[in-house]
């Protein structure tokens, strides 16, 4: 009986580099992220974090090189696939959360199945809010709700469909101390939980010894820290 093969990593990453015109901004030569692990990325304003996690996500195309989510490069995906996939292996927690005003808190969930062309399910939906507190606000607008609860429920939309990768861009910048460590508790355990690896962007060096495995970008270029 032939073994198993190795499964890929949930996230690889090869002689990556973006620019926007001329300059690159970001360049990471090789960066490995395996099932279920926590990383940071770290770097000032400004170095280049989020537009690394847009490539990660498949929102970017990097200028050049390839990432590979599970072992399917982005660019191997048309525009309709990749929303598809990202919708199913990724969820993204952006710097501005994006959630829908016009929409209830589960139904900006159920928006993020629909968009994955997954089922809308709303007993997963609630099963992902309710832990996060968030049990009695499921038919209140977005905006009617305080930024923490905001973010928990870009967390839970993020969450919802069980992506295999999180990225979080700036979970806990604008929040004081006893939040910014409820934040990164939570984002940590419902990771943890879900079996999802996890990159978070940041510029917060409150959280930096908290998380083990770490890459820092520095004048546009990745190394470990
Ligand atoms: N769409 C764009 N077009 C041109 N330049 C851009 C674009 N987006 C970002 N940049 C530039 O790329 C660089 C990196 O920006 P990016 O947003 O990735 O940094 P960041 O590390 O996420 O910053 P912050 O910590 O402030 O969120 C900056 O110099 C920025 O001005
Ligand atoms: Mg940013």
């Amino acid at each position: 009986m032939t073994p198993d093969p190795t499964p890929a990593p949930i996230l690889h990453v090869e002689n990556l580099s973006h620019r926007y015109g001329t300059a690159a901004v970001v360049e990471v030569a090789a960066w490995t992220v395996q099932a279920g692990e926590p990383w940071l990325l770290l770097g000032a304003s400004g170095s280049g974090k989020t537009t690394l996690l847009h490539c990660l996500a498949g929102i970017l195309l990097p200028t050049e090189g390839s990432v590979r989510i599970a072992g399917t490069e982005w660019r191997t995906l048309g525009d309709a696939a990749r929303d598809r996939f990202r919708g199913q292996h990724v969820g993204l927690l952006p710097q501005r959360l994006h959630l829908v005003d016009c929409l209830s808190v589960l139904d900006n969930l159920l928006l993020a199945q629909y968009a994955a062309g997954l089922p809308r399910d709303a007993a997963a939906a609630r099963a992902v809010l309710e832990p996060l507190g968030l049990a009695d606000r499921l038919h209140e607008r977005p905006h009617r709700l305080s930024f923490g609860q905001q973010q928990r429920v870009a967390l839970a939309r993020a969450l919802v469909n069980r992506p295999r990768l999180v990225l979080a861009d700036e979970p806990t910048s604008n929040l004081d101390d006893a939040s910014c460590a409820a934040a990164l508790g939570l984002l940590l355990e419902q990771a943890r939980r879900s079996g999802a690896a996890l990159v978070i962007a940041t510029h917060d060096r409150r959280i930096k010894d908290h998380v083990p495995r770490r890459l820092e970008l520095t004048d546009g270029k990745a190394v470990p820290a």
